[in-house]
């Protein structure tokens, strides 16, 4: 079987690369033996597909109340992240995505690197609703990500969920 090629236009509109994202993710990622393989498998995809963020990657549930740095691409991340600080703990607290469009004005914010001035962080859930961990996208501009990115990305880490090899039940 051939591998998907990835041919992205960075010159299209973000929009238009949001749709070939979501569109592709599901043949790509489906049947992932666990999450690092899917973690690992959609930083290239979404880095491929956006690349003037300088910064994606997870931070993985390692605690109740402790995330880990999991695959990303960008400068160095910080090794861990308690649930009751940055954005990242902040989404993972809250189950639910965090826009941040000027880090500056985030009182809690963690700045693993300087950069960094907007960011968004999606939570993702397995088919339980269990909280496995939480998607960080980083940008070097301010405000620049708005509601479609927050649908688009909510949409992928979705696809992730859905992609996880499901494991045989007892009748199949
Ligand atoms: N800024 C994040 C920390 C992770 S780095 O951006 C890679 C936060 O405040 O949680």
């Amino acid at each position: 079987m051939s591998e998907p090629v990835l041919q992205v236009d960075p010159a299209l509109p973000r929009e238009e690369r949001y749709a070939a994202l979501l569109k592709i993710a599901p043949s790509v990622l489906h049947d992932s033996p666990d999450w690092t393989a899917c973690m690992a498998t959609s930083v290239t995809l979404l880095a491929t597909h956006l690349p003037e963020f300088f910064w994606i990657g997870f931070y993985r549930v390692i605690e109740p109340s402790l995330l880990a740095i999991g695959p990303y691409r960008g400068t160095l991340g910080c090794l861990t992240i308690p649930f009751s600080k940055g954005v990242c703990g902040k989404a993972a607290r809250e189950g639910r995505t965090v826009l941040v469009p000027d880090v500056t004005k985030f009182e809690d914010h963690i700045a693993c690197d300087d950069a960094s001035k907007s960011e968004i962080v999606v939570p993702l859930f397995d088919r339980e609703g269990h909280l496995v961990g939480v998607l960080d996208v980083d940008s070097k501009r301010v405000e620049d990500f708005e509601d479609d990115d927050r649908e688009a990305l909510e949409k992928f880490a979705g696809i992730m969920r859905e992609a996880l090899h499901r494991e045989l039940s007892d009748d199949e």
